[in-house]
């Protein structure tokens, strides 16, 4: 996934363009570019992260009011300078700059190495400005048409043309791109905190559709060339919601945020709220199937999920990585609901689930943090979480609106199949309602959990494990902590330890044991015997704190809660235990090597 940023009006584009990068650069940091309109198109543009390119413009001064800039996470061709974008033609009259892969790009590079067009890169983004230069013949929006008519795949692109020094194009597909307007300039960008100083007014682009910038006007047409008429979104998110607030990290703001995030989401879903309406209008009792999909962290959620709809609905639920369920042809008809879960909206492989269950006629329900995105577009039904702007890759307040949706939905749609009476329903929705200040009591022992953490810094392998509900945390768990600390994990079922993995548990071996689960705790209790006995440290996160073995030195103890929603706190100490051991790493948490927030290609 990339960043790309465009800007024409009357103040500084450079400045404009450097300050939205920084603001994208969470969606990939291999490299940095921009190309702005003085005297002709000049191009700046290198491998490394954005701090590099804005001292080389600091160096050498660059003034100009209209301007494209990209940060990249290479998919073709490493980072380098020269596959870095903006990317221009051989003739340098089209700059480009994409976020997304081009996916017939090696038939139009030959087709166009025949017509002798030299190529300067090893990226397929580059074909998009040689065929622009290709088929431009003086008018740069009918080449850009021409362009998109053979393009196959995903592209959300920035063009310049030397010719036209106050005006640039935007294009749509697949990937995401907002046009923000304000009094004094024109925008577009992958995302909406690029442009959020600058305005709270944005139109959501749709796929196979263009917007022309200019200073004071942007207008909307289809690839077919067709005048659109679209509607201007206000957004609610405030500017220091994109943020860091005096906190070392995103990630660390973002996990402290999460008492908050949790009582603004259930409250668009249990008191009142667009999201309470929308389930009133669900009917469960039209479906014999729940399906969930999803990707990461998200899967996860779904994961934890099961467990819950399970036990209250009492009817079987499949939790489906989304890369696997787009191609298992799914068994799903139009009596089957799917549950698609992204915090993005926008990751590809959960798209393509969406719309493989959606072309099986199955019924979509999305859990959504992003507005405007993809998924949340074109799903049956979407319930957005109140988590605002999550910036760092690594989720963690996102994912916890994500589990109280969930939870919620498990409840409503027990009490719909008659499994739950409306007093046990009010009981559930109660305890789901007390899960931020519980989340709240959890933070406050971040000073102990950041002191163990710091003791954690030199393990090469650490060891999640749980049983029942646990254990869909523990996968969680294990990955943010290797995500962001690039330490190795596995989570695994308590009880399955002992089938094969545990001849990895040695001396030193450190095992995070979640044990909240009521009935099964003295079995994992017993797996935490089985690990200490061949040499393992083991830290427990658990809300039994009294009832561990005597050899278990480290707790983390989580406030009494029922087992179907201690995940939303065991899930909080296990975010803190990675993101200090990562801290004590001294590693850039926001940002971890080869990741980004939303995984927008297959
Ligand atoms: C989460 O910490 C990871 N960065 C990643 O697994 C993420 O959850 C996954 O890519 C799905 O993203 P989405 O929720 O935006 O669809």
């Amino acid at each position: 996934m990339c960043g790309i940023i465009g800007y024409v009006g009357k103040m500084d584009a450079v400045a404009i363009i450097l300050e939205g990068l920084k603001k994208l650069e969470y969606r990939g940091y291999d490299s940095a570019g921009l190309a702005v309109y003085n005297n002709g198109i000049q191009v700046v543009k290198q491998e490394g992260r954005l701090d590099a390119l804005q001292a080389r413009i600091d160096a050498s001064p660059l003034t100009a009011n209209m301007g494209i800039g990209h940060t990249r996470w290479a998919t073709h061709g490493e980072p380098s300078d020269v596959n870095s974008h903006p990317h221009m033609g051989s003739q340098n009259k089209i700059a480009i700059v994409h976020n997304g892969i081009i996916e017939n790009y090696k038939q139009l590079k030959e087709y166009l190495e025949q017509k002798g067009i030299v190529f300067a890169s090893q990226t397929d983004s580059e074909v998009i400005a040689q065929l622009a230069e290709y088929y431009y013949e003086g008018d740069i929006l009918d080449a850009v048409i021409h362009v998109v008519g053979r393009l196959e795949g995903s592209f959300a692109l920035g063009i310049m043309c030397a010719d036209n020094p106050d005006m640039f194009i935007a294009v749509k597909k697949d990937n995401p791109l907002i046009v923000g307007v304000s009094d004094h300039g024109q925008f577009i960008a992958s995302d909406v905190p690029a442009v959020l100083k600058h305005t709270s007014n944005v139109y959501y682009l749709n796929d196979r559709e263009i917007a022309v910038l200019r200073a004071d006007e942007v207008e909307f047409l289809n690839f077919d060339k067709e005048p659109l008429a679209k509607t201007v979104e206000t957004v609610t998110w405030s500017l220091d919601s994109a943020e860091k607030g005096g906190y070392p990290h995103f990630m660390l703001k973002e996990i402290m945020e999460q008492p908050k995030i949790l009582k603004d989401t259930i409250n668009t879903i249990i008191s009142s709220g667009d999201n309470q309406e929308i389930i009133d209008g669900i009917d469960i009792n039209k479906y014999n199937k729940i399906v969930m999909t999803a990707c990461g962290s998200a899967y996860n959620a779904g994961v934890v999920a099961k467990y819950v709809f399970e036990q209250l609905c009492r009817v079987p639920v499949e939790v489906d990585l989304a890369s696997e369920f787009r191609y298992k042809d799914a068994i799903i008809d139009e009596k089957t609901l799917v549950i698609i879960i992204s915090q993005s909206g926008e990751t590809a492989d959960t798209i393509a689930a969406m719309r493989e269950a959606k072309a099986k006629g199955a019924v979509t329900l999305a859990v959504v943090n992003v507005v405007g995105s993809t998924i949340a577009k074109e799903a049956d039904y979407c319930l957005f979480t109140a988590a605002g702007p999550e910036i760092a890759v690594a989720t963690t307040k996102a994912f916890s609106a994500q589990l109280v949706i969930l939870y919620v939905l498990a409840v409503r749609f027990a009490a719909g199949y008659g499994k739950l009476s409306p007093t046990q329903e009010a009981g559930f929705l109660s305890e789901i309602a007390q899960l931020p200040e519980k989340v709240t009591e959890i933070l406050e022992q971040l000073d102990g959990i950041q002191k163990y953490a710091s003791t954690c810094v030199g393990y090469k392998s650490i060891f999640f494990i749980g049983r029942n509900i646990d254990y869909a945390i523990a996968l969680e768990g294990s990955l943010k902590l290797k995500e962001i600390s690039y330490i190795h994990s596995e989570a695994y079922a308590g009880g399955e330890l002992k089938h094969g993995t545990i001849s990895l548990i040695e001396d030193n071996t450190l095992v995070v044991a979640i044990a909240n689960c009521e009935r099964l705790f003295s079995k994992l209790m017993s797996n935490v015997e089985q690990v200490i006995s061949r040499g393992a440290k083991v830290l427990l996160v658990s809300n039994h704190p009294d009832a561990l073995p005597d050899e278990v030195t480290s707790c983390i103890t989580l406030p009494l809660s029922g087992d179907l929603f201690s995940p939303s706190l065991s899930v909080i100490a296990l975010q803190l235990f990675s993101y200090y051991v990562a801290a004590n790493k001294g590693l850039d948490i926001d940002k971890p090597r080869n990741l980004a927030k939303s995984v927008t290609v297959e």
